[in-house]
């Protein structure tokens, strides 16, 4: 074990052989506990919890079964997007650049680009940053699939490693950002992480960013309230969770799943109705909860897009757009920009 430093926080370098690495903070930066920022976001005047809590163990794995939902269209037609881009991909990057992604690469997607790459290079440097440690595991998996692969993993916030990357090494990068995640951001806080990713680029860096688009009403409502209520568990499960790790009494029967497409903000909106006039104990974060029948906790934004929309984020941020691939049906995008 060896120490890096940067900008005061140290981050430890753990190695695990000479394909796989990871660093992670020394100290755990001054975050809010889960329980303080339930405490407070349970106790404003709109309610909601954020949706980075959905994704426990048991979350996780629903979200993985929602993603094969008939009615579910983001990630397969991402899919069948990053698959067109072995063509076209090449073209934008030397031989050695690194491929950095925001979010762990358990999947598919990661493999599609790690496969671009490593046609391309004799030597494939590769950059997960997650926040959960699952991370180390996904890795595993990846090098016994990928023989030229080496792997850096950074255990921080997108924020976090990002600026850790842009201190690392003089090569330039390749960011990804799949999925539509950023969909889940407000547009105000969307627009100042553009900025944050952009002003830790370096000139010729690249990022590649998935977004859904706007379309018909009823695809959208179907997709984020499907037919066999794998959603709908998915959104009740943070309750749950709530439960165990905080110490609360919610009775998730007294709840149900509430998605509308709010159409003037472009937006899925997820929440959960309180079915009855009922109090809550959450005991770790101190708080006794009243909500009146009917009454919202919001859960989750999932923003679409206009293809002129992301062209003006993306430029409002700095960025140079490359090219935008679609699907047939122009249901989803994948937009290339880089830092000039
Ligand atoms: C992981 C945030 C992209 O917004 O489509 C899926 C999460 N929520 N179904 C999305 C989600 C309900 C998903 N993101």
């Amino acid at each position: 074990m060896s120490d890096f430093t940067q900008k005061k926080i140290d981050y430890k370098q753990y190695v695990v052989d000479s394909q796989l690495r990871y660093f992670k903070p020394h100290a755990t930066k001054i975050e809010k506990s889960f329980a303080e920022e339930i405490s407070f976001s349970l106790t404003q005047n709109f309610k909601f919890i954020s949706p980075k809590f959905f994704y426990d163990k048991k979350g996780s794995n629903l979200f993985e079964s929602i993603c094969l939902l008939p009615e579910y269209y983001p990630t397969r037609t991402e899919i069948s997007i990053l698959k067109k881009l072995k063509d076209d991909l090449p073209s934008y990057l030397d031989e050695n650049i690194q491929l950095v992604e925001l979010g762990s690469g358990a999947s598919v997607k990661t493999r599609l680009l790690l496969d671009i790459f490593t046609r391309l290079q004799t030597k494939t440097e590769y950059f997960p940053i997650d926040i959960s440690e699952i991370l180390t595991e996904s890795s595993e998996q990846l090098l016994r699939d990928y023989d030229t692969l080496h792997i850096t993993g950074i255990i921080d916030t997108y924020e976090g490693g990002l600026e850790f990357l842009k201190n690392y090494d003089e090569k330039k990068n390749l960011i990804i950002f799949l999925g539509s995640s950023y969909g889940n951001f407000t547009p105000d806080d969307g627009k100042l992480f553009l900025e944050k990713i952009f002003s830790t680029m370096k000139s010729g860096d690249l990022f590649l960013i998935g977004l859904d688009l706007v379309k018909d009403e009823n695809i959208l409502e179907s997709a984020y309230d499907d037919s066999q209520g794998i959603t709908a568990k998915f959104n009740l499960n943070v309750l749950s969770r709530i439960n165990d790790e905080l110490d609360a009494d919610f009775n998730i029967d007294n709840f149900s799943h509430y998605s509308i497409y709010n159409k003037d903000d472009q937006r899925i909106e997820m929440n959960l109705k309180s079915l009855v006039s009922q109090s809550i104990i959450i005991g770790k974060s101190n708080l006794s909860l009243n909500l009146n029948k009917g009454e919202l906790i919001h859960t989750e934004y999932s923003h679409k897009y206009k293809l002129s929309q992301i062209t003006e984020l993306l430029n409002c941020a700095g960025f140079q757009i490359k090219h935008t691939w679609l699907d047939d049906d122009s249901y989803f995008s994948v937009t290339l920009a880089s830092k000039n």
